[in-house]
Order: structure tokens, then C-alpha cells, then sequence
């Protein structure tokens, strides 16, 4: 009897005793078991140099008003999964990072086949609402899709260095830079990708805004909007601008392609150069992964405003200035101006005409 009231006792004090004493020490955590504990009591939160264990999300649930600094190299125990890696959510948050480095460690992954060859994880979503920033973070060698921006609203990612480099010839593949479902008020600004993939893919969301962005090895800048098989309001992007964005040694500079319902498009001031296939690419014929030849009208495009649009092809033997294939009805209300692409090789194909089209070779 005794024995167990002398337990009890001691079992209170030290659950009293020690969080409170060591309240700002837990605030700077640097080994992932104490991340958990860390999120949940603190606003002011530095995490620092960490191994995530395998087959895990490391996911930070933020307290709203959270300000979380990211200090030195991340790293993810290697399996083969889905992932995401990192996830962070809640709202009103302001994530910086300092010297921080997230390592996906894609080439552990890499095989050259991406969606289709062993499973590789995702890194990182964001699905934060709320005036929430993100700045100075680096992405190195991602194994899979680089960022997914997904049910999130009104927040700001900059200074984002997203660097796959090492995967252009060690079988990096499908590692898009920024991917956007569902998501509205987003901004992107003043950030490097240099991927093997698209660069931006926005597939569902309004009011996105992605300017200073500095691409390049991938594909493009891209609208592909019509996921869904059986939602037709989930296959609607509207009120996207792209500005002052560059994308050099990549497959396309602008490429929207469609495949079931409803974008609206603006595109403002991009360069583009050393594109191999196509400067400006609008196709209403994409299914599942690639071009059919048979375009739909059923995602029409409307108001794709183009202005000070220019660039210049490799001049390789497939490099083609603007490709436009619209299916019946499906495009309308093209304002472009100051577009120009310098040289491709094959002539310009299209099967609708912008208003301010001009012949681009
Ligand atoms: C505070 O926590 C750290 C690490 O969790 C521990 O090493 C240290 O002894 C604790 N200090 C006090 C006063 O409890
Ligand atoms: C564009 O972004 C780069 C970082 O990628 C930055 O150094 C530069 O200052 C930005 N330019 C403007 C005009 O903000
Ligand atoms: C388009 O998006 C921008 C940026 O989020 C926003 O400021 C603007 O109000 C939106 N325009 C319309 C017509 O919704
Ligand atoms: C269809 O998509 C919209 C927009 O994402 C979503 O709000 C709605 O819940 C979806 N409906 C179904 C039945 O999934």
C-alpha cells in the first residue's frame, strides 16, 4: 500500500515538473521523437537537422500563428511508398527556413521510369489556409513530385530552390516542381526549378499567381486541367497569371493542354529559351498522359491572354513556334500581343487564331 501511494506520487511530480521547467528548451528540437510534443505546445518552433524513420509523413500540424524556422539538412530513412515525406497544415502559419536542405535522396529511387517503375514518395504538400507564408526553403533531389500546393488558400511560397539537377542523367523522371489541386489565392514567386518534369502543373484552383520563376531540364509551364473522369467541377482552373517566368533547356515554354472542363488562363511577360518541341503549346486532345490527335471542346479554353510572350527554339528539327489544336467550340476570347518565338524549325500549326496572332515562322 504504501509502495503504490509513493509511485503515485512521484508519477505527478515529474509529469508536473519537467515540461514546465524545460519549456524553452523543447521549442529547438533536433531529433524527430521530439517534434510531436514541440508542434503541439509550441508558436515559436526551430526544427533542426532531423532523420524522418521510414514510411512516414512527417506531418506538422502548426498552431495557428506559428512561426517555424527549418534549420540544416532534412533527411527520410529510404522505402519504397507513396509518400508524402513532409506535410504541413493549419493556418496562419510562417515557415522559414535557415541553411535548411531537404534531401529527398532521389537517387536511392531513380530508375528512369517514374509514376510507372518502383514506388517513390512523394516530398512535400502543402495544405496550409490563412495568410500563411513559406520562404527560403531548398528541395535537393527529389524521388517523386517535388511539391504538391493541395486544399490550401491564401498563402505565399518564395524563395523556393528546387534542385533535381542530379536526375538528368541518373534516371530522374516525373519530378514536377510545383503541382496545385484545389487550391485558391496561391502564390509563387522569386523560385528555381531544375527538374525533369513540369515545372508549374496547375490541374485544379483560381486566383494563382507564379512570377520570377527560373525553370529549367523540364517540361514546362503548365495548365492541365480535367483529372477527374466524374467531377466535372473539379476539372476547372481560373484565374491563373504567369509572370516574369523563365524557362530555358525544356521541352515547351507554355503548354495547356485539356482534357475534360472549364480554365481560364492569363500569362504575362514569359521568357523562354532552348525549347526543343514547342514554344507555346494549346492542346484540347490530351488523354491520360499524352496527346490523342482527336480534340474535345469539352474544356473549353477562354480568355488566354498572352502578353510579351518570347522566346527562342533550339532550332532542332521537331522545334515548332506555337502549336494550337482546339476542339469544336472549345476555345474562344485569345487576346495575344507582343508574342514572338524565334527559331523553330517546323512551321507554326494551329487550328484557331488569337486575336493579335501574328505568322511565327
Ligand atoms: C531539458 O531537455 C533536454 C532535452 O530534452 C534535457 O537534456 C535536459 O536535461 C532538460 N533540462 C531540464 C532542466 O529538465
Ligand atoms: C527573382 O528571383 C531571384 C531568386 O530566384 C531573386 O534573386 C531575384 O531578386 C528576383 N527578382 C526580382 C525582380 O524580384
Ligand atoms: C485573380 O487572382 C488575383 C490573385 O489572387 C486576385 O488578386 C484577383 O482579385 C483575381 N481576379 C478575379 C477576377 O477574381
Ligand atoms: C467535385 O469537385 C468540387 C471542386 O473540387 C468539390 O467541391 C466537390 O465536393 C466534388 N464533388 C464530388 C461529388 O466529389
Amino acid at each position: 500500500m504504501i509502495k503504490l501511494v509513493f509511485l503515485f506520487a512521484a508519477l505527478v511530480a515529474s509529469a508536473i515538473g519537467s515540461p514546465a521547467a524545460n519549456l524553452t528548451a523543447s521549442c529547438t528540437v533536433t531529433s524527430y521523437s521530439a517534434i510531436a510534443t514541440a508542434v503541439s505546445s509550441c508558436t515559436t518552433l526551430t526544427i533542426s537537422g532531423i532523420t524522418v524513420p521510414a514510411e512516414t509523413t512527417l506531418t506538422l500540424s502548426l498552431k495557428s500563428g506559428t512561426k517555424l524556422t527549418m534549420e540544416g539538412t532534412w533527411t527520410w530513412k529510404y522505402a519504397e511508398w507513396k509518400g508524402p515525406l513532409l506535410k504541413i497544415t493549419r493556418s496562419d502559419v510562417t515557415v522559414t527556413g535557415s541553411g535548411l536542405t531537404l534531401n529527398g535522396q532521389g537517387a536511392d529511387y531513380w530508375d528512369g521510369k517514374g509514376d510507372s517503375g518502383i514506388k517513390k514518395p512523394k516530398f512535400m504538400t502543402i495544405a496550409t489556409t490563412g495568410g500563411s507564408t513559406f520562404s527560403d526553403i531548398n528541395l535537393l533531389n527529389c524521388p517523386h513530385q517535388c511539391i504538391s500546393i493541395s486544399s490550401a488558400s491564401d498563402i505565399t511560397l518564395e524563395n523556393f530552390v528546387i534542385d533535381v539537377s542530379d536526375g538528368d542523367d541518373n534516371g530522374g523522371h516525373d519530378t514536377d516542381g510545383f503541382d496545385v489541386s484545389g487550391s485558391t489565392g496561391i502564390t509563387v514567386k522569386n523560385s528555381v526549378v531544375k527538374n525533369q518534369d513540369d515545372c508549374v502543373a496547375v490541374n485544379q484552383g483560381s486566383d494563382l499567381v507564379f512570377s520570377n520563376l527560373t525553370c529549367s531540364g523540364g517540361h514546362d509551364l503548365s495548365l492541365s486541367v480535367g483529372q477527374s473522369t466524374s467531377n466535372g467541377s473539379a476539372n476547372k482552373v481560373s484565374n491563373v497569371t504567369f509572370s516574369d517566368c523563365t524557362v530555358t533547356k525544356s521541352a515547351n515554354g507554355i503548354h495547356v493542354k485539356t482534357q475534360l472542363n472549364i480554365p481560364n488562363g492569363l500569362l504575362l511577360k514569359n521568357t523562354f529559351s532552348g525549347i526543343t518541341k514547342y514554344g507555346i503549346n494549346v492542346q484540347e486532345d490530351y488523354a491520360y498522359g499524352s496527346s490523342t490527335g482527336s480534340p474535345k471542346g469539352n474544356i473549353p479554353i477562354t480568355n488566354l491572354v498572352l502578353n510579351e510572350v518570347t522566346g527562342s527554339m533550339s532550332g532542332g528539327s521537331s522545334s515548332m513556334a506555337v502549336y494550337i489544336l482546339c476542339g469544336t467550340d472549345g476555345c474562344s476570347d485569345w487576346k495575344w500581343s507582343g508574342v514572338s518565338v524565334t527559331n523553330a524549325k517546323k512551321d507554326s500549326s494551329c487550328n484557331f487564331t488569337p486575336t493579335g496572332y501574328i505568322d511565327y515562322k
